[in-house]
């Protein structure tokens, strides 16, 4: 029997990881969305059915508004909630996002019990923390997609700058998904040479500075509303990760009970993604100049968690 993977708001992002899912075959795919867009994500469902062919894949695709759709799902991706608009914080979106979060929660717990959850929603690290209280669902089982996003803007942003392969760039971003993300220069390589070593320190600090306000620069130029193919590309990894066993190691936003000092929060950090979700957080030794901003990051986290009252 195929997989089953439930998507949880049929927008932008939404109806890229429905594509993305089937041309991968990952399995059958749910978009659901509230009234009244469920039309528009049968709609989009039926699109991605009519595509097939030349996609060459099998998947049954399908658009709802009704959670009893999304039974026995194996991978939940949440991307349900307002996104931002040029001029707002990912922390504005806090109040809206809450609410929609907790009905989200409440459905998948009631019907998808088992499913590895991947949050995307917006302010992501308070959206993956207030999902996992409200389902209870162990820590293995949900994760917050930020990291892998954050580290492709990384990589690429590199690639572009140096004019060399994207493929040979490996590194990591830590800590929350916001201004103060932690890339890491040191821990990171080109084709295995130390990227310290053949950039130099202004081309390195315009590189973080650029990760950094990545999310910003597409809000501003889309005007309304932010980037969605590297956003769901990060979580399709992820999701493939688990339904596949590939173990592999991705930076996401996991809930930290007592790794890098943190209790009880959800933080980027470097995880291995296996068939049983969460298997391991790594533990990486930061310098002090890397952990002074680790400490910067967990302070804005630990805030915006405090601000939902949950
Ligand atoms: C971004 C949004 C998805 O970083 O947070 O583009």
């Amino acid at each position: 029997m195929r997989k089953k993977i439930a998507l949880i708001g049929g927008g932008q992002i939404g109806q890229i990881l429905a594509m993305l899912a089937a041309q991968k075959e990952l399995g059958d795919i749910v978009v659901l969305d509230v009234p009244p867009y469920e039309n528009v994500c049968k709609g989009k469902a039926l699109d991605l059915m009519e595509m097939a062919p030349h996609g060459n894949y099998d998947a049954n695709i399908s658009g709802t508004s009704d959670y009893k759709d999304i039974d026995g799902a194996d991978v939940v991706i949440v991307t349900a909630g307002k996104p931002r608009e040029a001029g707002m914080t990912r922390e504005d979106l806090l109040s809206i996002n809450i609410k929609i979060i907790t009905d989200v929660a409440n459905g998948v717990k009631q019907h998808a019990p088992k499913a590895f959850c991947i949050v995307v929603t917006n302010p992501l690290d308070a959206m993956v923390y207030v999902f996992q209280k409200v389902t209870g669902f162990p820590k293995n089982q949900v994760v917050g997609m930020a990291g892998a996003l954050d580290t492709a803007r990384w990589r690429a942003f590199i690639a572009m700058e140096l004019g060399v392969s994207v493929a040979d760039v490996a590194g990591t971003v830590m800590g929350g998904h916001g201004p103060d993300m932690v890339p890491l220069p040191r821990l990171t390589t080109v084709g295995g040479v130390p990227l310290e070593e053949i950039a130099t320190k202004e081309q390195i600090d315009r590189l973080v500075t650029r990760t950094r306000e990545a999310g910003t620069e597409i809000v501003k130029l889309f005007g309304k509303g932010s980037a969605f193919f590297s956003p769901a590309w990060s979580a399709i990894i992820m999701a493939e990760s688990y339904l596949k066993d590939k173990r592999r190691i991705l930076p996401c936003a996991a809930l930290c009970e007592g790794e890098y000092g943190v209790n009880g929060l959800f933080l980027g950090v470097p995880c291995l993604i296996s068939g049983k979700g969460i298997e391991k957080i790594f533990e990486i030794k930061l310098a002090d100049d890397e952990n002074a901003m680790l400490q910067k990051t967990i302070a804005a986290v630990t805030k915006t968690v405090q601000e939902c009252k949950i």
